[in-house]
């Protein structure tokens, strides 16, 4: 969800206001992928990285997100939504910790959309723990490292439960993956839009899952009439 902070400014405006358009992005999004069909979705909210950022920012983007929760979460828990953060738990305000653990709670049950919100998260980070977790089970003698797949390490990542990416969506002009989803991405298609993430919403989302459905996938393989030619 990149972009808020020059939105902001092309506006004179404070990054703080251009992340509260933010959040409006996010719920016309939300909204806008239900109606689209959409079942699953991860945005990067907040990056391992981002505690780079000026004390006050991150302040104000943990503000934002607390604010999120307390005004949106009983309406997307009756609209189906199932909410869940993927990220590192340490390290984030302890009271942020209780508002996502029960956020996941009380929407748990709920299937109509996964929406996962990427908070303290970087891929590597996720990838490391998850080798982390197989060398503990390999030194506890549970796991022979002869037996480690792809499968397998993945089955240890924080998205460990989600369908295959299909699509990645970057905004903002920039053409980086800046640490998200880098094993999920394997195959997944990439779009790129120059469009401000405060600025985006239903038009911005269905210009993206047309330019994805137009994509031909052939994960390493060859198009279906070859296939079926050479076959
Ligand atoms: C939002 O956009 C990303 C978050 C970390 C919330 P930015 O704050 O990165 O906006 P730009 O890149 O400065 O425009
Ligand atoms: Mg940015």
């Amino acid at each position: 969800m990149d972009g808020n902070g020059r939105w902001a400014k092309g506006k004179g405006q404070v990054r703080t206001l251009g992340h509260r358009a933010g959040v409006e992005a996010l719920k016309r999004t939300i909204t806008a992928a239900v109606d689209l069909g959409v079942t699953h979705m991860t945005v990067f909210a907040f990056s391992t990285e981002n505690w780079r950022r000026p004390a006050q920012e991150v302040s104000d983007l943990m503000g934002l997100l607390r604010a999120f929760i307390k005004a949106d979460l009983e309406r997307l828990r009756r609209e189906g939504v199932c909410v869940r953060i993927i990220g590192q738990r340490e390290g984030l305000p302890p009271d942020i910790v209780t508002m996502v653990d029960d956020a996941r709670a009380r929407t748990k049950d709920n299937s109509r959309f996964f929406l996962q919100v990427a908070l303290n998260y970087g891929a590597q980070a996720d990838i490391v723990e998850a080798a982390k977790r197989l060398a503990e089970e390999a030194r506890a003698g549970t796991l022979d490292p002869a037996a480690i797949t792809p499968d397998l390490l993945e089955s240890r990542l924080s998205t460990h439960d989600l369908p295959p990416l299909d699509l990645l969506i970057r905004t903002s002009g920039e053409h980086r993956l800046s640490n998200f989803l880098l094993w999920e991405a394997a195959y997944a298609e990439f779009v790129f839009q120059d469009i401000l993430w405060p600025d985006y919403g239903r038009d911005a989302l269905k210009a993206a899952l047309d330019i994805f459905a137009r994509r031909s996938r052939r994960y390493g393989g060859l198009e279906a009439d070859h296939a079926v030619q050479s076959a």
